[in-house]
This record gives C-alpha cells, structure tokens and sequence, in this order.
C-alpha cells in the first residue's frame, strides 16, 4: 500500500512514524515533509494547501490513501476534492471542517445542540458599536475570537473592557486578521484546567485516543504569549474514567450526532479542546485535525495499527477497530527557535542528533528542520519535539528522560520550557 501524508510539522512526523509501523504499508510520501520525515518517507516539494499538485500526484502514483495533517488544505476541501477522484483520504470534507474554520458557526452548532461552552454573542464588522456596548456589560477577562483560521493566534483575552474596546477596533477596523476577523465571537472567560480529547470517527462511532495536555504559553509557569504549544503529556490524570465518559456523553456523542442532522457528516479527527471547570467540561474549540504537539504523544501510546483505523473511519465499521491505549506515559518537550511565537530565527545547525536517536525510550519529531549539504538545519518556529515514554503513572521519570535528550540537543537561539508534564504529577497527587 501506497499512503501519502500532507504536512511538515511534528505532527506530520509523528503520524509518518505511526504509518510506518503498519505491516500494510509499503511506501510513504509526504508533502512537503521535512528533514526528519525524509528518512522514512519520500518527501515531495508540493505544498499542503496545493491541492491540484497534491491531486495530480496522488491520481499518477495510485496513491491508495492519503492522511491531512493541518486544517488549511481540509478547509479548502482537499476532502471533497480527492473524493470526487475516487481517492481515499482520512479527514473532514468541507462543510464540517467549518467546525473549525468558522467559530461563529462552531459556536451556534453548539449552542443548538446544548453542548456545553462559554456562554457568548456573534458579531460582524459592521457592528462595531453594538459589540462595544456588549462587552460593557461584561466582567473581565473578556475573550474575544477570529471567526476564522487565525494560525492559533486568533484568540484575545482582554483584562478589562478599554482592552477590550481596543481589540474589537484592531479586528474590525485595522482588519489585523484580514477576511478571517469580519466576524467575531465574544465569550466569558472560562476558569479551569485545558484538556485535549481526540475522537476518531466514522461519521457515527467513535473511538478516543489518550487524552492530553498541551502547553499552548511560551515559557514555564503558562507565562508569556500564546504558541501553537510547547509541549504535551498524556495521558493526563485530569481526565478520569468518570469525567472521558461525561466529555463522551455530553460533548463527543452530541456533536457527531448533530453534525449528521445538519447535512454535515463527520468523518476523520475531531479534536476537542476543552477547559474542564467547577461544572464539568467545555469546549473551548474544535479543531478538524489532529493537535500539534498533542499527536506526538498520544500516537506513541496507541497500541493498533492506524492503517485500519483509518479506513475504518472512512469506510465505516470503526466500532470493530481493535486498538489498546497502552499502559504507559508520554512526554514531549518541543525544542523553538530564538523569538518564536515571534519572527524568529532560522537556518541554524542543530548538533547532537544522533546522540539522541541512540537513546532508549527517546522518540524525536522534527518540525522545522531542512537538510542542506548533509546538514540539518533550523526551518522554522517549532524544531524539534522530543518524546519520552515511561512507565505506568510515572511521570517523574519519563519527564526525567525527556529533559535528559533534551540536553543533548543544540542549535543557536534554542529555547524550551522546563515543566513540561509537571502538571500531570500534581494531578495525580490530588486524584489520591
Ligand atoms: P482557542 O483557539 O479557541 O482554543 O483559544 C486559544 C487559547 O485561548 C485556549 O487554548 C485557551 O487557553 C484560551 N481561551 C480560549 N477561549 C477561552 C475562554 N473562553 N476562557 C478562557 N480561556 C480561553
Ligand atoms: N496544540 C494545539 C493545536 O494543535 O491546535
């Protein structure tokens, strides 16, 4: 079997990685891919929202299934397109990957199917006023949020209602988001711990993977600016048995569920952002993919082959998927360039490598790295993520691993967080 896989990032990696452990499998690309990707795949210099030059490729090599990782080319419909092709390909078509290319159409969807979220209101740029006399009403923090794809930088929180005021002019008159900011949504601030629950589905059932934590700020202690995340852990004791089948029965079900009453079946990843507060868990957002660093754990902790989970969830059955999550706990620390979430640096050599490829329990994901002249380099904001996988429970010692690679890893302007995964030891101390 031929599998193509559409992306760069760790995320690409790590699905790649997984991909490559099926006993189906006897070839994969990737677009474009990147340098760490390119030793167990064919990368191919077409970019991920080309959907023709994707097309093309797939029709030509009789690709036999083709795997989305951003949500770029699944809102422009690569779905849809690859379909009408007579390809396979695991993902959301169009119309319901809106659940995460449209938050005002997100948030109506759940509003009418009562799946719990901030409470909040709709407005377009041309309500400039009405939105400022809304939040007036408000007590801060007052969020305010793109409707459409914003890169993760879409969201703004607003310590009091001046910022707020200020926010709503840069959305709506200094159009700081383009077409993306015509509309907005604002919505209460929501106290509570961040969870990231990915459901597997076939447009009917569903399967989820181990549930997450992302670390979206970028330095240690959630201070600083928000990044597309620092690192992850799973699976996160913040989630028991109890509260997975709440966030099934209350979130998961009711949104496949509706999706299909509205003409927009769901078919692929549906990732569930979610704040788990004092009366249960909300949505903060879904998203129409897997979550980046969020996959790089949670995949090392499948134990089935993802190959036939795919196929089930496009052609159906995946009731009959045969998976475990495995008995064990993941940490990934991603490594970024000097003055990411900003403009920052790029084309720096990154040294120790091999070194870390040698360690046991060690599994590193490139994001933004190139090869050049045998060289690796530095591409882009997120480099590196590096994975550690340990025992049952013990986090302590898988985070110990994690950081123990981390330290052997180089590059010019490099920087990390130091407590990726402390949060899962300080749940499980209070679950006790
Ligand atoms: P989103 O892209 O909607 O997930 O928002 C990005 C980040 O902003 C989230 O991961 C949260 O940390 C934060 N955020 C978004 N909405 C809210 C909310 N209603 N209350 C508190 N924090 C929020
Ligand atoms: N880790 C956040 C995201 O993938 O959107």
């Amino acid at each position: 079997m031929k599998v193509l896989v559409v992306g760069s990032g760790g995320r690409e990696h790590a699905l790649v990685w997984k991909i490559s452990q099926s006993k189906e499998v006897k070839k994969i690309y990737c677009a474009p891919g990147n340098a760490g990707i390119s030793e167990i795949a064919e990368t191919l210099p077409i970019k991920a929202e080309d959907l023709n030059s994707l097309l093309k490729f797939a029709l030509e090599n009789k690709i036999d299934l083709t795997v989305v990782g951003p949500e770029l080319p699944l809102s422009l419909g690569i779905v849809d397109l690859f379909e009408s092709h007579g390809l396979k390909i695991f993902g959301p078509r169009k119309s319901p990957a809106e659940i995460e290319s449209s938050k005002v159409f997100a948030k109506n969807f759940m509003k009418k199917y009562n799946i719990p979220t901030a409470n909040y209101e709709t407005f377009t740029s041309d309500e400039i006023e009405k939105a400022k006399k809304f939040v007036q009403g408000l007590t801060p923090p007052i969020v305010i949020k793109a409707d459409g794809l914003a890169g993760g930088k879409g969201v703004t929180i607003c310590e009091n209602i001046n910022d707020a005021a200020k926010t709503i002019d840069l959305y709506f008159k200094d159009k700081i988001f383009g077409l993306a900011g015509e509309k907005i949504v604002i919505e209460e601030f929501l106290e509570g711990e961040e969870a990231s629950v990915f459901a597997i589905t076939d447009g009917n059932d569903f399967i989820t993977l181990a549930p997450a934590q992302d670390y979206k700020r970028v330095f240690d202690n959630d201070e600083g600016k928000n990044t597309g995340g620092m690192g992850s852990y799973a699976p996160t004791p913040l989630l028991d048995n109890m509260m997975l089948e709440r966030i099934k029965d209350e979130i998961i079900k009711p949104t496949i569920q509706g999706l299909k009453n509205e003409g927009r079946e769901y078919k692929g990843c549906l990732y569930c952002g979610l704040m788990i507060t004092e009366d249960g868990p909300k949505v903060l957002e879904f998203n129409c993919r897997f979550g980046d660093p969020e996959t790089q754990v949670v995949l090392p902790l499948l134990d089935g082959d993802i190959i036939e989970m795919f196929f089930k969830a496009i052609d159906g059955g995946l009731k009959k998927f045969n998976y475990n999550i495995k008995k064990a706990t993941a940490v990934c620390v991603i490594l970024a360039s000097a003055g990411y979430p900003d403009n920052y640096e790029t084309g720096k050599e990154i040294y120790g490598l091999d070194e870390v490829r040698k360690m046991e329990d060690i599994i590193l994901f490139h994001a933004g790295t190139k090869k050049i002249n045998g060289k690796i380099l530095t591409s882009g904001g997120r480099v590196l993520g590096i994975t550690a996988i340990g025992g049952e429970n013990d986090f302590e010692n898988t985070i110990r691993k994690a950081y123990d690679a981390v330290k052997k890893i180089q590059f010019d302007g490099m920087h990390y967080r130091t407590d990726i995964g402390k949060k899962a030891i300080k749940f499980l101390k209070t679950n006790l």
